[in-house]
């Protein structure tokens, strides 16, 4: 059976590029589809600055978004990454095998670190190694399909270089894993500059729909979204990139395609309407999900509690066979 699994950093409240991009096609369909892993990344939230009480209480918040989005315990296994010490060890093994350029060229490093310094904070050495823990994530579990939005290829790309690296060198040892990304809202914009990505960790929010969003905060802000001065309404990505960015969600909300969308409407008015009504139905039974789990942690760190010994039990053997295969000695 295919081996899935994805993870989601608790950086940040979740947001509706993480439904549309990851989440929803958890739920919908790889979950039944495969043998899969849902992980709350969390020591990747530790390779930027961060406050410990918040991403205590955002890991949990993550977890429990995704069963409320529909990720079921009893079909797949949802746990956090910090639990299963083989995500760690693995890491290790295979910053042995990269080298300092593959690692300097990813873009997230290279944006992120940028970032970073504009604000006078310190590049953690964590943030640079990052892919290396990422594709230990996906290696451990010999993960064939790896579902994520296609800000994320570029790191799924050197988790196969790694694999095949490895192998190569040390014997047959990880499945070669691939990244599929969504058919729609792949990427989703932020509704206020949509040339980049919408995304939890930013700091600025009025572009950014989140998923626990009152539905008037969330109608608010799609209303409220760049679009620009062309007359009627056309799905060009490229030159009008912020109507582009609401055809597509409107897609992924209603199934139709852009371009049909864009020819069912004379003006920005009623488009925007629309997508917001829409955002708004499609999230509202989730976040009432949410609300009856979040009156129940104790269910929520028992999924957790369960899912790490799943997970453990499955990377274990593949991890000790790496570390035999690189040359290290086994414990008497
Ligand atoms: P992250 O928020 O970076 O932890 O991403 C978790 C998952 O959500 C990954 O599969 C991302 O590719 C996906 N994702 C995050 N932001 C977006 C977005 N704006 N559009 C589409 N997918 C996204
Ligand atoms: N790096 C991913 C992101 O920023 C999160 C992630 C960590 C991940 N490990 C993973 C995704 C393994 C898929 C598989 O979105």
């Amino acid at each position: 059976m295919t081996r899935i699994f994805s993870g989601i950093k608790p950086t940040g409240h979740l947001t509706l590029g993480n439904y549309l991009g990851a989440l929803r096609r958890w739920a919908e369909e790889d979950q039944h589809r495969a043998d899969a892993l849902f992980c709350v990344v969390d020591l990747h939230a530790l390779t930027v600055d961060h406050d410990p009480a918040r991403v205590r209480r955002l890991s949990r918040q993550a977890a429990s978004l995704m069963l409320a989005a529909g990720l079921d315990p009893q079909v797949c296994t949802v746990f956090a990454q910090s639990h299963v010490d083989e995500h760690a060890r693995l890491s290790y093994l295979l910053e042995c095998v990269a080298t300092d350029g593959e690692m300097r060229r990813m873009i997230q490093y290279k944006e992120k670190s940028v970032r970073a310094q504009a604000a006078g904070q310190s590049v953690r050495l964590s943030l640079l190694t990052y892919p290396a823990l990422m594709a230990a994530d996906i290696l451990a579990y010999r993960a064939d399909e790896v579902p994520v939005g296609d800000d994320q290829t570029q790191h799924v790309e050197l988790s196969r270089d790694l694999a095949e690296r490895f192998n190569q060198r040390y014997g047959h040892t990880f499945v070669i894993p691939k990244a599929t990304p969504p058919a729609v809202a792949a990427r989703v914009m932020d509704l206020q500059d949509p040339t980049s990505k919408m995304g939890k960790s930013h700091e600025a929010t009025a572009g950014i729909v989140y998923l626990l969003d009152e539905p008037e905060v969330i109608s608010k802000k799609v209303m409220r979204a760049v679009t620009d001065s062309a007359d009627g309404v056309a799905y060009d990505r490229a030159e009008r990139p912020g109507v582009a960015n609401l055809l597509e969600i409107l897609s992924a909300c209603t199934g139709k395609e852009p371009e049909v969308l864009a020819d069912s409407y004379d003006g920005y008015g009623t488009l925007k309407r629309d997508t917001a009504e829409a955002v708004v139905e499609l999230l509202r039974p989730l976040q009432t999900r949410h609300a009856e789990l979040s009156a129940d942690p104790s269910y929520v760190d028992g999924v957790l509690r369960e899912g790490a010994a799943k997970a453990r039990a499955l990377a274990r053997p593949t991890v000790d066979a790496a570390y035999r295969a690189i040359g290290l000695l086994p414990p008497a």
